[in-house]
């Protein structure tokens, strides 16, 4: 069935979609919940929509990560929704492997990438924030993806690996080419990885001999029962970390500003909130932001590795399935009011961050990350305004990710 015959359903992808995909999805989760679908890039998958359904898959062990399991896997397609990591050598990674391989690497990187680094790192945070929002404050406009979201976390997750700040500039330019042109190891995408891959090696390799306090350090230190990451597992965690922390947390920063600038109401209250010192609102706030129109639209692939059944569908050996975090966290019978954005909702166990043995390691970054930077804005820009019509908004095209290209904002200087 193509993606127009559906009778009464909203096309699935596009442009149209791209900006709003929550009215498609209410409809699958209400007529077709578990739907096999042809993707834009011609692969045939099955989008899990509906709450229940996505938390038990996500957790389903009868679902691999990995890539072989798949029943046509061509061409060398990166599945992660990073480019060019196939080509690149850097396969071996937590998004892409099951137990135990991947138990052994997540303890591994679990002692080196602790809450309490992240929490310790709070200061060059809330600096990195300032320093950017210094950078146009005085203008009265900004692009606050390119001038901010984007360099946020790229800058912040470099300090944390121990890049030195002189090399940083090259990873935003490197990055900034994935985000650009992301979905597949062509071009100058694949060129951007492999130089971030030597890089990363390099410095790896420079670090072994002379251990500091960074990340990159705490990776190489880390220690299992005797068991060691190898130079070429700490590349790709390094990698894995930059990219699964990158493009998602310019979303959260992304997604969450507009959002707030389109619920005016809510945005109020967090602002009174902020002013009178309360960062309750703030925490329950971020939690909502996620839930509401988060950073990942759907989890990464996932392949059956036996015949097996999710809401009634049968699924084949083989056949990948992706779950729509998006839809999920939408559902109306697991959220009360599920388009309303509502800062103060507790009742709030989204599935933003994933759910299983593959739940978001960085999520306290992210946290850290996302609250410094509303919190600032909104506080250091109190009448920010979108600067553009929300329907001249154009949001990146791609399955995995979701978020805005351009922000266009203005305030008063
Ligand atoms: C996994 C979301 C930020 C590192 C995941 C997953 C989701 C997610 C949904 C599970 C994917 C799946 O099951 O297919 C997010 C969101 C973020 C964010 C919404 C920002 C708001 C970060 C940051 C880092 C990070 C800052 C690290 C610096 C990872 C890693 C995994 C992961 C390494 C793989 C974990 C595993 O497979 O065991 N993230 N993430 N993420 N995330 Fe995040």
């Amino acid at each position: 069935m193509s993606e127009t015959q559906a009778a009464g359903r909203p096309a699935l992808f596009g442009w149209e979609f791209a900006a709003d995909p929550y009215p498609a999805y209410a409809w699958l989760r209400t007529h077709e919940p578990v739907h096999k679908t042809r993707l834009p890039s011609g692969v045939e998958a099955w989008l899990v929509t509906r709450y229940a359904d996505a938390r038990q898959t996500l957790a389903d062990p009868r679902l691999s990560k990995n890539p072989v399991h798949h029943a046509a896997d061509e061409a060398g397609r990166s599945r992660t929704g990073i480019p060019g990591e196939r080509s690149a050598g850097l396969m071996t990674h937590l998004l892409n492997i099951d137990p135990p391989d991947h138990t052994r690497l997540r303890r591994l990187v679990s002692k080196a990438f602790t809450p309490r680094r992240v929490a310790q790192f709070a200061p060059r945070v809330q600096e990195l924030t300032d320093g950017l929002i210094d950078g146009f404050a005085g203008r009265g406009e900004a692009d606050l993806i390119h001038e901010f979201a984007f360099p946020l976390p790229i800058y912040a997750i470099c300090d944390l690996l121990g890049v030195p700040r002189e090399d940083q500039d090259d990873f935003r330019d490197w990055a900034g080419m994935m985000i650009r042109h992301g979905g597949g190891p062509r071009g100058g995408v694949a060129r951007s990885v492999k130089k971030m891959r030597n890089y990363l090696a390099e410095l790896i390799h420079r670090k072994r001999a002379d251990l500091g306090d960074d990340l990159i350090s705490g990776l190489i230190r880390a220690s299992d029962h005797g068991e060691h990451l190898t130079e070429e597992e700490a590349a790709a965690m390094c990698f894995v970390l930059l990219f699964a922390g990158f493009e998602t947390t310019v979303n959260l920063i992304g997604n969450g500003t507009y959002a707030l600038l389109r619920n005016p109401a809510e945005r109020a209250r967090l602002q009174q909130a902020l002013a009178d010192g309360d960062e309750a609102l703030l925490d329950t706030g971020i939690e909502e932001l996620l839930r509401y129109d988060g950073p990942v639209e759907m989890a990464t692939w996932r392949y059956a590795t036996e015949p097996l059944r999710i809401g009634g569908a049968g699924i084949a050996a083989g056949d990948p399935v992706l779950v729509v975090l998006a839809a999920a966290d939408r559902d109306p019978e697991r959220f009360a009011c599920p388009d309303r954005l509502d800062l103060a909702r507790t009742d709030n166990q989204h599935l933003g961050y994933g759910h299983g043995i593959h739940y978001c390691i960085g999520a306290p970054l992210a946290r850290l990350e996302g609250k410094a930077a509303l919190a600032t804005l909104l506080t250091r820009l109190p009448d920010l305004r979108l600067g553009a019509a929300p329907d001249d908004l154009r949001w990146r095209g791609g399955l995995i990710m979701r978020g805005l290209r351009t922000l266009p904002v203005e305030f008063t200087p």
